[in-house]
């Protein structure tokens, strides 16, 4: 093998999960495309991107799966999950509910995937903080209590959309 073959060594399925609309499609595709779309619709079905990331000068691949918060628009559930060694956990601050269903989803991932899935709690749209309803420390001490890593996030302004991504993929890699 060429020394470029190697870079296929690296192929990391990261998955994305949260409620509907909290802005999972967009921190995906903020990240792999530097898009944003203010009039997103809900993603059917399942969608994915593979983007090169450096790492320690190092290539690695992740190909980043995107799925609907909606029970009715979802993929197949285990199919999904099916060989992840990431996850973004993501909700939005501007609303507590979704904040609040982290645990159901914190469940449905370790239903799915092995305990060691490298997990980031990602609290989005951080660029709206008149309408917040969720505090950083409240979203710090859920990550703590549950060992993840955390980070607010948002797609609209691209801050720490990078970070989130790379913070996962370091700590698969
Ligand atoms: P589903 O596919 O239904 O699960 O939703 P989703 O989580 O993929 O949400 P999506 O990315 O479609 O975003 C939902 C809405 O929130 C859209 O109107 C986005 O433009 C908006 N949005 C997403 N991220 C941000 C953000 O960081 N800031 C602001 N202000 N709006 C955002
Ligand atoms: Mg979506």
């Amino acid at each position: 093998y060429s020394k470029e073959d190697s870079v296929d060594d690296y192929l990391f399925k990261i998955v994305l999960i949260g409620d509907s609309a909290v802005g999972k499609s967009n921190l995906l595709a903020r990240f792999a495309r530097n898009e944003f779309n203010p009039n997103s619709k809900s993603t059917i079905g399942v969608e994915f991107q593979t983007q090169k990331i450096q790492i320690n000068g190092k290539e690695v691949k992740a190909q980043i799966w995107d799925t609907a918060g909606q029970e009715r628009f979802r993929a197949v559930t285990s199919a999904y999950y099916r060989g992840a060694v990431g996850a973004l956990l993501v909700y939005d601050i501007t609303r507590r509910r979704t904040f609040d269903n982290i645990n159901r989803w914190l469940k449905e991932l370790h239903t799915h995937c092995d305990m060691n899935v490298v997990t980031i709690l990602v609290g989005n749209k951080s660029d709206l903080e008149d309408g917040r309803e969720v505090s950083m420390d409240e979203g710090k001490s859920l990550a703590e209590a549950e060992g993840l890593f955390f980070m607010e996030t948002s797609a609209l302004d691209s801050s720490n959309v990078n970070r989130a991504f790379q913070m996962v993929v370091k700590e698969i890699y």
